[in-house]
């Protein structure tokens, strides 16, 4: 069988807001397998904030998209076709597959060292579309981030911004789940109004109509022992100025930040972090890959257990939609957890 094949490619590097003429649009027959290889075909393409990053030039903790490469992305698929006797035509996989309608995996599919691996996910478990959010990469980076490196104890205050968010909505909930009072900051009231009534949260700030200093005073009136930062700018610097004696503060992302067109501003209220002798560390997910199973075996369970919410999944349609759909995680108009159905 023929498959025919559209794909989105780096074609220039943004400066601020990427635009339709930063991508190339293309489709191609794909070539019959040789042995070895796997054919998947992609239901679902993770959307994430850090794309914008990629596309940058510049050393960071991932080499930057080439200019006419495959657009990187992480993806949920079913194998169509296969050489390869670890993969049968149906399995269903998640992996570094690109945004793409279909694509070709090779001898690096069963090694888990290698940027081609396919890991078979359990669809009785969970949905395809949970592995690309709580029982994936946003779901990791809550447990990890907020966990190893936020280090919450029963009755403390953890605040978490982008509190509505892949990331962030995991990060309240594990937080209630280790009897924390946990309060979030988001941009919408709908949004708001989630992350108490449904996830438990104690209090939600909007960041666009109440006054951020204030609402967090009131809303934690011991102080800040944990503040999980996934948008940097000046709600990190609000939040800085209330940190207790010996607080944490990880610095997960910095999604205002993203379209700068001028360099990134520092916090101006750092030294809250000499006084209080508290710590700030930043964090990346792929640290902690020898450890990914076992965590996602823990939150497969709390889920399970009716402990944590089955991941909120927001689906834009259309490989031609990349670039719109991406542009909502910078607008605010997710929400949840962002896919391209392609
Ligand atoms: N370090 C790591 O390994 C790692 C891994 C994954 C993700 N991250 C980071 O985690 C953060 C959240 O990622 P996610 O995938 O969970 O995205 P997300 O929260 O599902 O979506 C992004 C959200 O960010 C908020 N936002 C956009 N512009 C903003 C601004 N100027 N100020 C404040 N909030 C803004 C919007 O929500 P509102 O409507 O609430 O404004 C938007 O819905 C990002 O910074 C991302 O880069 C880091």
């Amino acid at each position: 069988m023929t498959f025919t094949n559209t794909r989105v490619k780096l074609a220039s590097r943004p400066v601020g807001l990427p635009q339709p003429a930063n991508l190339d649009i293309e489709t191609i027959e794909m070539p019959p397998l040789t042995e070895g290889q796997v054919l998947v075909k992609l239901n679902f393409i993770s959307l994430d904030p850090a794309m914008r990053g990629w596309m940058n030039e510049g050393k960071s903790y991932i080499r930057p998209i080439q200019l006419g490469e495959v657009f990187r992305a992480g993806s949920a698929g079913q194998v169509v076709e296969s050489q390869n006797p670890a993969f049968a035509v149906g399995d269903y996989v998640t992996g570094n597959l690109g945004v793409q309608q279909y694509a070709v995996v090779g001898a690096g599919a069963t090694d888990p060292s290698s940027p081609e691996y396919l890991l078979k996910v359990d669809t009785s478990i969970a949905p395809l579309e949970a592995y690309l959010a709580t029982l994936g990469m946003p779901g990791l980076t809550a447990y990890f981030g907020l966990l190893d490196t936020g280090q919450p104890k029963e009755g403390e205050t953890v605040v978490v911004s982008g509190a509505a968010g892949a990331v962030g909505s995991v990060v309240g909930q594990i937080a209630k789940l280790k009897g924390c009072h946990v309060v979030g900051i988001a941009g919408d009231q709908a949004k708001v109004d989630y992350c108490v009534n449904e996830l438990g949260f104690d209090a939600c700030i909007n960041y666009k109509t109440e006054d951020v200093n204030k609402a967090l005073r009131a809303a934690c009136p011991k102080g800040i022992d944990v503040y999980f930062d996934n948008v940097g700018g000046e709600i990190l610097d609000v939040a800085l100025a209330q940190l207790r004696f010996k607080a944490r503060v990880v610095i997960c992302g910095a999604i205002s930040q993203y379209n700068n067109t001028t360099p990134v501003k520092g916090p101006s209220n750092y030294l809250s972090l000499l006084v209080n002798r508290a710590r700030m560390e930043g964090i990346i997910v792929f640290d902690n890959a020898a450890n990914y199973g076992t965590a996602a075996r823990e939150m497969a369970g709390w889920i399970h257990e009716g402990k944590l919410r089955s991941p909120k999944v927001h689906v834009e349609h259309g490989i031609e939609n990349f670039l719109p759909a991406l542009l909502k995680l910078f607008s605010g108009e997710n929400f949840g957890k962002l896919v391209l159905a392609p």
